[in-house]
């Protein structure tokens, strides 16, 4: 199985250019489910998740060509099967978002139930819920979600925690359902209002994508479209972060700073230069790191999706910092790598407290997830010697090519297949 080699010591300078957001091309792939027409999809990265997707499409007898340089057309004229079977699913979790669309177009859908992973429990209660308050019945069965339906109704659905597939899922199941549906304490997440945007084009009457209360009118059908997908922020916080750490000074291009207020806010008072453009970020971290607390929390406030990364900068920080995660019970699996890199991290339930100003030494280590992933590569960007980065198939999941664009920024970071 493929490594990561990083040696650590080296600024990094130039530019880097973001590719689409994964959270937000899985969902709009799924999304063609919901037409017998053509989606035509840009901006798609080119990552393992969108390669599961496509399997996961052909599945139902979607003609699903995906192709390189991100690009992919998509149709679902006939359905020839409706069940998501448990190799994909434990693979993929957002493999759950075809029961919405399934649901709403075909009346039926059998989906394998995700089970735990790397970084907690992860259910999906509240999809089913909400799939029965629009009339569906759902049963668990031999470990898979049944869901029947003689034809969606539109319902009022408050949200008990704030979900982004959640939302996306009940947001699609809502298009094609009789009346009207409302989502209350629906994710504002940039990825939701984009899957909103591109339901919308294909003839969806959706309002309020992007904020606590979204409304669907459902339709009787919706038809072909062409539409493009967000950059990723989680990707251009990554790289930003890196620069932080590495004391480079690099250009983000291709980005949506406005999707990425909080990180660039945190990175700022944590001692960062930064220079917002229109589509693009420019990240100086010359000066010193100051070590500053941070809570996840959904957006807009500073995501779960960054906090591992965030651990890593504050290795190099200059007192203590107290991160905090709330969305996800078990997601500090990193930071025990890292104290292998020789971090002092001490982890209390929800809460950890990252000591700064520890000099970081290579070590092998082993990503437990995909920001896991990152978050390693970012302290062996720092760390003295070289660090091997063990499962990489995580990182490979969401990242395009992380490495060689890392390496054009000056870092010395190799695949050792
Ligand atoms: N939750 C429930 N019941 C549910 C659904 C969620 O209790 O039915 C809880 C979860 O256990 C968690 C919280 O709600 O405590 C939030 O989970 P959410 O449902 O929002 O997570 P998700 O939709 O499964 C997406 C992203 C994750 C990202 C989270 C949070 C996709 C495909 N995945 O997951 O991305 O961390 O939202 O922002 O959009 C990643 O990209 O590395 C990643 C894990």
């Amino acid at each position: 199985m493929d490594k990561i080699r990083v040696t650590g010591g080296v600024p990094l300078r130039g530019v880097v250019s973001i590719s689409g957001a994964k959270n937000a091309a899985l969902p709009a792939m799924i999304a063609s489910l919901l037409t017998a027409e053509t989606i035509e999809l840009e901006n798609l990265p080119d990552v393992i998740d969108i390669r599961t997707t496509r399997k996961l499409l052909s599945e139902f007898g979607v003609e699903a060509d995906v192709k390189q340089g991100g690009s992919a057309v998509l149709r679902a004229r006939r359905v020839t099967g409706c069940e998501a079977p448990y190799d994909l699913v434990k693979t993929m979790r957002a493999s759950i978002l075809v029961l919405g669309p399934l649901l709403g177009r075909f009346g039926r859908a059998r989906v394998s139930l995700p089970g735990g992973c790397a970084i907690g429990s992860r259910p999906v209660n509240l999809h089913i819920e909400g799939l029965k308050k629009m009339g569906a019945r759902c049963e668990i069965v031999h470990g898979y979600v049944e869901a029947l339906s003689e034809g969606l109704r539109g319902a009022n659905i408050l949200f008990d925690t704030v979900t982004v597939t959640g939302t996306e899922n009940l947001m699609m199941a809502a298009c094609l359902a009789d009346g009207e549906t409302t989502l209350d304490n629906a994710a504002c997440e940039p990825e939701v209002a984009d899957l909103a945007g591109l339901l919308n084009s294909m003839g969806a009457q959706i309002e309020g994508a992007g904020t606590r209360t979204i409304s669907i009118r459902g339709v009787k059908e919706l038809h072909g479209c062409r539409y493009r997908i967000i950059p990723d922020r989680i990707e251009a916080g990554t790289f930003a972060a890196a620069a932080v750490i590495t004391r480079g000074e690099i250009d983000i291009a291709g980005c949506r700073p406005d999707h990425m207020t909080a990180v660039l806010k945190q990175l700022e008072q944590a001692g960062a230069e930064i220079e917002v453009g229109k589509d693009s970020v420019r990240v100086c971290g010359k000066n010193p790191i100051r070590s500053l607390d941070v809570t996840t929390h959904p957006y807009p406030a500073f995501p779960t999706d960054m906090q591992a990364q965030y651990m890593a900068l504050m290795t190099q920080g200059d007192g203590s910092a107290v991160i905090t995660e709330s969305i996800f019970e078990n997601r500090f699996m990193h930071a025990l790598e890292m104290a292998r890199m020789g971090a002092d991290i001490i982890i209390d339930g929800r809460r950890a407290v990252v000591k700064g100003g520890q000099a970081l030494t290579g070590a092998r280590v082993l990503a437990s997830d995909l920001r896991a992933s990152a978050s390693l590569i970012l302290a062996g960007l720092v760390a003295k010697g070289d660090t091997f980065i063990d499962r990489v198939y995580h990182l490979d999941r969401g990242y395009y090519h992380i490495e060689e664009k890392l390496s054009r920024l000056g870092a010395i970071i190799e695949r050792i297949r």
